[in-house]
């Protein structure tokens, strides 16, 4: 079983600042930047944060702080990421399905665009000929935890396919815009190299038609281990052999090139623990399964329901306890809102915590009022141990006094 990190930490912030409770580890956050800076310092290289994977200020503080840019995919994301800090030549505006109004708004932030569709290609090239922009290309390799994560390929919504390369040239060239990177994110929790390697190989081959091109973005899409003993993403077989791949292939190339990065997952689902409350035991009869209640739920930590995704569950408050399998539920009126299924966890208590690990990525970002039950707290432990509310807990009349201010007239 995996165990959570700094356990006495999260005992103590569920007893001063209840429950649920998102708590982000700094050192971890900051952990991630740098080692994923070192993996491709054999590169020119840039890297982005998604921040559609957690984009609370404090954690985005700490990223910019770490001189890593951002992927954004709305104006939500392009203000935020201006309120924060970020310069927006640090920016890409990498949204998709959007409408003219939207085009024009994101313009207005300075940032480079990246665009997936021939269609709003040519209405940008109408709207600001001979300026640079980024094309993002669908390689026809998909990769993913799930399908619905998989960004790439025939079924995918995503890019520009290989074969409408010369359309998209010529759109280009009619408007006079320049194409200074091409990009790629073939999905989300890859595991295997060679799925990432074959879609890079699409790209890099294709570079020789972009005489503008001073970058190439390979995407996101890094996975972590969410469970003990899972094959995890080589990240030894991503520095040591595709990253000298792509430097050897660049040798090649007639421009020098940047090699640009955007994963969100691999920088924060680490740092991230949801912390529940144990709110009631029970079986559907002698020898049903048990159902541990909690106080969160699908509306907090939807990955289990949306996609079958495992989060390692630890009770903080029974670590030593013999095992026994629960279903680990929630408190929202649907019958999915389950966290895990028959999984053995130490015995559990009403009362007892519960900690759901590598929780920091599409969790909080994720969450709904679904059942007018507020948002989880969030808190960040900085690296010096102290302990920081970054989101604070809205009380249920608050979050009413709120819907009925939008509301009412
Ligand atoms: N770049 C683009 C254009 C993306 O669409 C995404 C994620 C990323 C980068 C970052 O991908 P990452 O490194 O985090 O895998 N909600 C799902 C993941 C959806 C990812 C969507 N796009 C989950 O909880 O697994």
């Amino acid at each position: 079983m995996k165990v959570p990190y700094q356990p006495k930490t999260l005992r103590q912030i569920a007893s001063v600042h209840g429950t649920p409770t998102y708590v982000y580890f700094e050192e971890i956050i900051r952990d991630r930047c740098r080692k994923l800076k070192d993996k491709v310092s054999l590169l020119p290289h840039k890297l982005l944060y998604a921040m559609k994977a957690n984009y609370n200020p404090a954690i985005l503080k700490i990223i910019c702080e770490e001189g890593i840019g951002i992927d954004a995919v709305s104006i939500g994301e392009l203000e935020l990421a201006k309120r924060v800090g970020f310069a927006p030549e640090d920016v890409l505006y990498s949204a998709n399905s959007i409408t003219d109004e939207e085009m024009h708004t994101a313009a207005s932030y300075g940032s480079l665009f990246n665009i997936g569709e021939l269609y709003r290609l040519a209405r940008f090239g109408e709207a600001f000929p001979g300026t640079d922009v980024c094309i993002r290309l669908n390689p026809k390799v998909g990769a993913g935890h799930h399908e619905y994560v998989v960004t790439a390929g025939e079924k995918s919504k995503f890019g520009i396919p290989m074969e409408y390369l010369p359309e998209a040239l010529e759109i280009a060239a009619k408007h006079r815009l320049k194409i200074i990177g091409i990009h790629q994110h073939i999905g989300s929790g890859i595991l295997d190299i060679a799925d990432l390697w074959s879609a890079v190989e699409v790209l890099l081959e294709a570079a020789p038609n972009f005489p503008d091109l001073t970058f190439i973005n390979f995407g996101g899409g890094l996975g972590i281990p969410y469970r003990i003993g899972e094959a995890s993403f080589d990240y030894d077989g991503f520095q040591q052999v595709l990253i000298p791949r792509i430097k050897e292939w660049s040798e090649v190339l007639p421009q020098q090139l940047a090699f640009w990065f955007e994963p969100g997952r691999y920088f924060v689902a680490e740092a991230g623990t949801l912390l529940t409350e144990v709110t009631m035991l029970k079986q559907n009869g002698i020898g049903s399964r048990t159902f541990a209640g909690t106080n969160s739920g699908q509306n907090h930590l939807i990955r289990p329901m949306f996609y079958n995704a495992y989060h390692e569950i630890f009770n903080l408050s029974n670590p030593t306890g013999i095992l026994y399998n629960y279903d680990v539920t929630g408190n929202i009126c649907e019958s999915g809102d389950r966290f895990a299924k028959d999984r053995p966890i130490q015995e559990i208590r009403v009362n007892d915590i519960l900690a759901i690990l590598d929780a920091g990525a599409y969790g909080y970002a994720m969450s709904s009022l679904y059942n007018l039950r507020p948002f989880p707290e969030e808190v960040l432990v900085r690296k010096t141990g102290e302990v920081e509310v970054v989101r604070k807990r809205v009380s249920p009349t608050s979050l009413i006094d709120q819907l009925l201010s939008e509301t009412t007239d």
